[in-house]
């Protein structure tokens, strides 16, 4: 190996146009996908608290809330809904006029070439808050629960999603869901599985904003151990074995070991990490204190997340890393 003196790295770090030309890691809005929170009623653009910079809009918000993303070059949305009433199914969920379904129309009119995503879950339908339906225990019915998965995408399809996301950690929903979709016709609409999705409290923003918090007990039935790595791999192969089309890393940041595995084990597979409420949270905060340069630490924690391996990130800073990348370019 040609050591010191003839080998200097500083050599390529000279200049910005060097470093920029050797630089392995671009991010780009290309890359990003933004969760947008929907309710019903008109004129509310409520923000949300624990997200500053964050709202939660009715459905005659979006057109122009579509345009303005679309505009910075991100490709995708995810939606989250907020439904009216919640009862134990939770049947809003695969109502044709419930508040997702109404927000995919709307999108998809104002602006056709921006994505939809949906997020495909039972938890901020459900009174009891929980992902799946419940037995007389409190305890999640998986395999009756599939069925309910395979409604709500399939009614997310009809009226217009591009891609769903399942995201309850039930064992066999992409099957499920593959299979209702396929029967419906709806055979070229991807499924972004959320593979491997840990128990986590740095949830605990998003849960405030959708309303979609547990009321008793807790998911850890469902979502991983925080501990566990080699369980991730078993759960993304499942995925993998059962057709999903993207495979999903949540939450991103305390989980970047996670991300670089799942990249390495399924290099066939399109690799989305979710920058979750909770980290968003924290960089806020911070910054809002002074205590960190907003728009530095988060391109730098965005570049970590792609560097770990993902290829697109789900992320609330979407909109302002797409404008601070516009500006730098
Ligand atoms: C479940 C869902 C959750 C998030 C996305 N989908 C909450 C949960 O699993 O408790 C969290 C996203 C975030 O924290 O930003 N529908």
């Amino acid at each position: 190996m040609i050591t010191f003196p003839v080998a200097r790295p500083r050599r390529l770090r000279r200049m910005p146009a060097l470093r920029q030309m050797v630089r392995e890691t671009l991010l780009t809005p290309n890359d990003f996908i933004y969760p947008l929170f929907v309710q019903h009623g008109t004129g509310v653009r409520q923000p949300i608290s624990s997200m500053p910079g964050q709202f939660r809009y009715s459905v005659d918000q979006l057109a122009e809330e579509a345009e303005a993303i679309a505009s910075l070059g991100i490709p995708a949305v995810i939606l989250f809904g907020i439904p009216a009433e919640k009862d134990p199914v939770g049947v809003e969920n695969f109502a044709p006029d419930g508040i997702v379904q109404q927000a995919i129309r709307a999108i998809k009119t104002a602006v056709p070439q921006l994505l939809v995503v949906t997020d495909v879950c039972l938890c901020e339908y459900t009174d009891h808050g929980h992902c799946g339906l419940l037995n007389e225990h409190g305890e999640i019915l998986n395999d009756e629960t599939l069925e309910i998965l395979g409604k709500v995408a399939v009614s997310h399809a009809e009226a217009g999603a591009d891609v769903v996301a399942p995201s309850g950690m039930l064992d066999g929903m992409v099957t499920a869901i593959r299979s209702a979709l396929d029967e419906q016709g709806y055979v070229h609409v991807p499924i972004m599985s959320y593979a491997v999705k840990y128990a986590s409290a740095f949830y605990g923003p998003f849960r405030e904003a959708a309303e979609g918090a547990p009321k008793f007990g807790d998911r850890k039935t469902h979502q991983m151990d925080p501990a566990n790595v080699r369980e991730a791999l078993r759960e993304a192969d499942l995925d993998v074995a059962e057709g999903a089309d993207f495979l999903m890393v949540k939450p991103a940041l305390a989980y970047l070991d996670v991300i670089r595995q799942v990249r390495d084990r399924h290099p066939e597979l399109p690799l989305v990490a979710y920058n979750v409420s909770g980290e968003y949270a924290m960089l806020k905060a911070a910054a809002a204190n002074g205590w960190l340069d907003e728009q530095k630490v988060i391109l730098e924690t965005l570049t970590s997340i792609k560097r770990a391996g993902a290829d697109l990130i789900i992320t609330y800073h979407a909109k302002e890393a797409a404008m601070w990348l516009a500006d730098e370019a």
